[in-house]
């Protein structure tokens, strides 16, 4: 190899930024000399990630369970990643705001067709021998999932429907007290709160109160209407409104829609459906077309509202599809 000009002016370039904090750059050099070549293993962590199956009984299937949830995880990860950097640019450009949007759409897609892993991938036989060894940990308690509701909308849009036009004046914490998750996380016959509810927030509680007075004036919905103070062209705001409604479609009817198709598998039996390790009412609960919640209302018609969750979501799916 040889020692090009240029390659001269980069070492000398590096040698400039370390020694311009006052450190010693031959040091830097004898470390660069020992140290080990980077691998794929551990770069990844590979063996740290396989290693966090930990089964709570013997039965062959619980890995798949478990394995699946942590896959969505990641995903749910990847899809912050998108949010948080929507919320903390400085300068939000339009097309950086589509292409993190289209991301997590792209991401909330792979984990609706992917759920099929969960619908069809285990014995119901199995997955009912496994199951009461986890009460009451329920996939209820996924935060990230929470954090990502609070970083996509304003919080009164996540509000208990029946407590939105009344809150829709109070403070983010009033309001976070009637977010539909724990109005919803109800055991039907007493009205208390389901224990899994009860864990979650004790645990999470002030993280969410937190996020959600972070994302007040910076979660995506804020976002996009600062993009459009500042002017879009019509082409501009077509895409930018399909791509928000397919969000909407996507978190709010498509994987609840799927989530709720793998639980009636795995959990309805005649006369009466089983119980939810959560403990929910989880017919009534799970359903997008009960709870309607809707992160962009503007975006949609009344009708459209009224019939969230139904049969109509298809076709927009395929129109926005088609003027994409
Ligand atoms: C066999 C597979 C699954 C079944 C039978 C199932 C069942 C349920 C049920 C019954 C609930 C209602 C709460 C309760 O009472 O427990 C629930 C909530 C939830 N599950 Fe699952 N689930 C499955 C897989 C998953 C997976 C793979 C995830 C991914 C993290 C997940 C995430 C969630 C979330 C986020 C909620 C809260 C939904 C909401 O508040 O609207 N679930 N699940």
């Amino acid at each position: 190899m040889e020692w090009t000009p240029e390659l001269m002016e980069k070492l000398t370039a590096l040698r400039g930024k370390i020694e311009s904090t006052g450190q010693d750059f031959e040091t830097y050099v004898d470390g660069w000399q020992r140290a080990q070549f980077k691998n794929y293993w551990d770069y990844i962590q590979l063996e740290t990630l396989l290693s966090l199956q930990r089964p709570v009984t013997d039965v062959q299937d619980e890995p798949i369970f478990i394995i699946y949830h942590q896959i969505t995880e990641l995903y749910f990860k990847l899809a912050r990643i998108e949010i948080d950097a929507i919320a903390s640019a400085e300068a939000l450009e339009v097309s950086d705001f589509k292409e993190r949007i289209d991301r997590l759409n792209r991401y909330f897609g792979a984990l609706r067709s992917s759920f099929g892993v969960m619908e069809k991938g285990m014995k119901k036989s199995e997955f009912l021998a496994f199951r009461d060894a986890l009460a009451p940990a329920s996939g209820f308690q996924s935060a990230q999932y929470r954090m990502i509701e609070l970083g996509c909308a304003p919080v009164i849009n996540i509000v208990a429907e029946s407590k939105r036009e009344e809150l829709l004046r109070s403070s983010i914490e009033e309001q976070m007290e009637a977010i539909y998750w724990r109005d919803g996380a109800k055991i039907e016959s007493t009205g208390q709160p389901a224990y899994t509810a009860v864990q979650f927030i004790e645990k999470y509680w002030d993280d969410f109160l937190f996020a959600a007075e972070s994302y007040e004036h910076c979660n995506i919905w804020e976002r996009f209407c600062e993009l459009k103070r500042n002017g879009l062209s019509d082409e501009e705001l077509v895409s930018l409104e399909n791509a928000l409604r397919l969000l909407d479609l996507n978190v709010n009817v498509n994987w609840p829609l799927q989530h709720y198709k793998t639980a009636v598998r795995y959990l309805s039996k005649k006369p009466t459906d089983i119980a939810a390790t959560g403990g929910t009412n989880w017919q009534k609960y799970l359903p997008p077309r009960f709870q309607r919640r809707i992160f962009y209302p503007e975006l949609w018609t009344e009708t459209q509202q009224a019939e969230w969750g139904k049969s109509w979501v298809e076709d927009v799916l395929r129109e926005i599809e088609g003027v994409k």
